[in-house]
């Protein structure tokens, strides 16, 4: 009895699944339209209280990536994911005005998408939050502005400069000792000198006398 109604309500989500992937879902949920001249295709998001991203490079969004202009304007847009515009083949006009960015280290693709794009559009945007950026222009910010962009650098240059530290250190032991070494090593040449000839003869003396000798 168990079994059939799990199998029965699996059969409906089945059909729900089927049915819903079965409908064409034309860029949801905004409106798409052809533009007047007829040459391509608008996506108009415009104030439609979003919150997030319409999904324009999933296949939920059947020949999304084919328009010309997408407006985004005038909603809730507070970061654009990683790689939600790389699909927009197309495109030649976007407006993302008036809408509360969040400008952490995570906005950094769209404001580079958007100088690779245009300028113009990036004008125009304004950080809402975090309080340490708000009110601020996008396009002013840099990278070292962007919570979350800074905080691993310091940590890698301490890391640089300790491993750095240690090789100086190292390096001027080597030395110290290579030095030690030398002046202990030519004392000993010139104590063994002094055992071979009691007069105190220098030593180039000693080997001059040595040549002539085997000539
Ligand atoms: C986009 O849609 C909004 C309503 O959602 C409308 O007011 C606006 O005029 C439309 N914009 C364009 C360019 O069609
Ligand atoms: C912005 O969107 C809201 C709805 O989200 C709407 O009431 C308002 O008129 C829109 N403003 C502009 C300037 O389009
Ligand atoms: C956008 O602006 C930046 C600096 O403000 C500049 O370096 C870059 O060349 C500009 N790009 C375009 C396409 O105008």
């Amino acid at each position: 009895m168990n079994k059939v109604k799990i199998s029965s309500n699996a059969g409906i989500l089945v059909m729900l699944l089927l049915l819903s992937t079965a409908q064409p879902k034309p860029c949801p949920p905004c409106l798409c339209e052809q533009q007047e001249d007829l040459r391509g295709w608008i996506l108009n998001c415009s104030s439609m209280g979003l919150k997030e991203m319409p999904p324009l490079s999933s296949e939920l969004c059947h020949s999304c990536h084919t328009i010309n202009i997408l407006h985004l304007q005038n909603n809730s847009l507070t970061t654009v994911p990683l790689g939600a515009l790389d699909n927009l083949i197309y495109l030649k006009e976007v407006d993302f005005s008036n809408n509360p960015w969040h400008c952490d280290c995570s906005i950094l693709y769209f404001k580079q998408w958007l100088e690779d794009f245009s300028n113009a559009s990036l004008a125009n945007l304004q950080c809402a939050s975090p309080a340490s950026v708000k009110s601020r222009a996008l396009s002013q910010l840099t990278g070292n502005e962007l919570e979350g962009c800074r905080k691993p650098q310091p940590i890698k240059c301490l890391d640089f400069f300790w491993r750095d530290f240690a090789l100086i250190f190292v390096a001027i032991i080597v030395l110290i000792l290579a030095r030690c070494i030398l002046q202990y090593s030519k004392k000993l040449t010139s104590q063994a000198a002094r055992k071979l000839h009691p007069f105190e003869v220098p030593l180039l003396q000693i080997h001059d006398l040595e040549k002539q000798k085997s000539k």
